[in-house]
């Protein structure tokens, strides 16, 4: 595959045509482009369009809503409203699912974050966005959150991020390996930048919040007094998305593991464990929790929290090993 004009809607043609990729999941792809044109123009210039700071509400998982967290919400919505793509839609930014159109023929479910990483709207950081997609199960005119949302990720048919950086990335899989576009904004058009990424097998960078390493569970201190033993480089950046980007482009690993207070760690499993780990086994790298793998984990709530691990081979293998010990 040349990879010079590979625009993204020229890339997601190609894909239909050599795996069968139905033409509705093309389309979705390319609508979540489109919200992240939007998203990188309003990050962009949220300190001078009054985007910053909080909304004053909490969302489902407790976190102080940012103005830029309900905009992004909000965009993605609308993006999909009446377009007969995503019948059922679950967002970090809303208490419930959102039935949005439960036709019969309406396809797929959405499982999305947003804008990840909103700590560093204020202070100008990296964002991001993760969605999985899963093929919706129910027909009979309406959804259920139970058949469609609560689905384990090994049913994902694709997932994707987008990183709001030094420039504005989409990564995507829709199971056929991973494939990385850049943002021209002269342009206005994703361009394929990153040809069939493979996560490097050995880590360069370790990401986490060390400020609880006391708190962890013995075998993840093991691992972290190996990785600082080797020089292996703390890079955390508040942003998930960066951070397992980074692990992806140059070999790292990120973990936001248990505490005895959060026995499921912080982050979410249907919308930014789950799809990041579909990616980065794509790539060729691992995601688990503490002890299994991500993407067999069966959701019980949408809200659900997992303990996450994920980025390089061969440093998840050296920690199932020392988890065996
Ligand atoms: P979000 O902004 O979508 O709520 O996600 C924040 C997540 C993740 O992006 C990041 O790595 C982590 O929370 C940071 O948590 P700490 O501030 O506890 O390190
Ligand atoms: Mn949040
Ligand atoms: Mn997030
Ligand atoms: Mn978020």
């Amino acid at each position: 595959m040349i990879t010079q004009a590979m625009t993204l809607d020229r890339y997601l043609w190609q894909q239909q045509k050599a795996f069968n990729i139905p033409v509705e999941l093309s389309i979705l792809i390319s609508q979540i482009g489109y919200t992240a044109k939007i998203l990188t123009r309003e990050i962009s210039r949220a300190a001078l369009v009054g985007q910053l700071g909080l909304v004053g509400d909490k969302n489902a998982t407790g976190d102080a809503q940012k103005k830029l967290d309900v905009f992004s919400n909000q965009t993605i919505i609308e993006a999909f409203s009446d377009t007969g793509l995503v019948a059922a839609l679950a967002s970090e930014e809303l208490e419930m699912a959102k039935f949005m159109d439960c036709r019969n023929h309406t396809p797929y479910v959405l499982c999305i974050d947003p804008l990840d990483g909103s700590s560093n709207i204020d202070s100008s950081g990296a964002l991001g966005t993760i969605f999985g997609v899963y093929q919706r199960k129910t027909y009979n005119g309406c959804c259920s959150v139970e058949q469609d949302i609560l689905r384990s990720g090994t049913e994902m048919v694709a997932a994707g991020y987008i990183l709001y950086g030094t420039s504005t990335v989409l990564v995507c899989t829709c199971g056929h390996g991973v494939n990385g576009f850049t943002l021209d904004t002269s342009l206005g058009e994703f361009l394929l930048s990153h040809l069939n990424l493979q996560c490097p097998s050995e880590s360069k960078y370790y990401s986490a919040n060390l400020s609880y390493a006391q708190e962890w569970q013995p075998h993840i201190q093991k691992l972290i007094v190996h990785l600082n033993q080797q020089h292996t480089s703390l890079r955390y950046s508040g942003a998930l998305v960066a951070d397992v980007h980074r692990s992806l482009i140059e070999g790292g690993v990120y973990l936001y593991p248990s505490t005895p207070d959060y026995p499921d760690g912080k982050l979410r499993l249907l919308y930014e464990c789950a799809p990041l780990a579909f990616i980065v086994e794509q790539a060729g790298g691992m995601a688990i929790t503490e002890t299994k793998r991500v993407l067999e984990l069966q959701p019980l709530s949408i809200h659900q929290r997992s303990p996450l691990i994920i980025g390089s081979k061969a440093t998840l293998t050296l920690y199932e090993q020392m988890l065996q010990a």
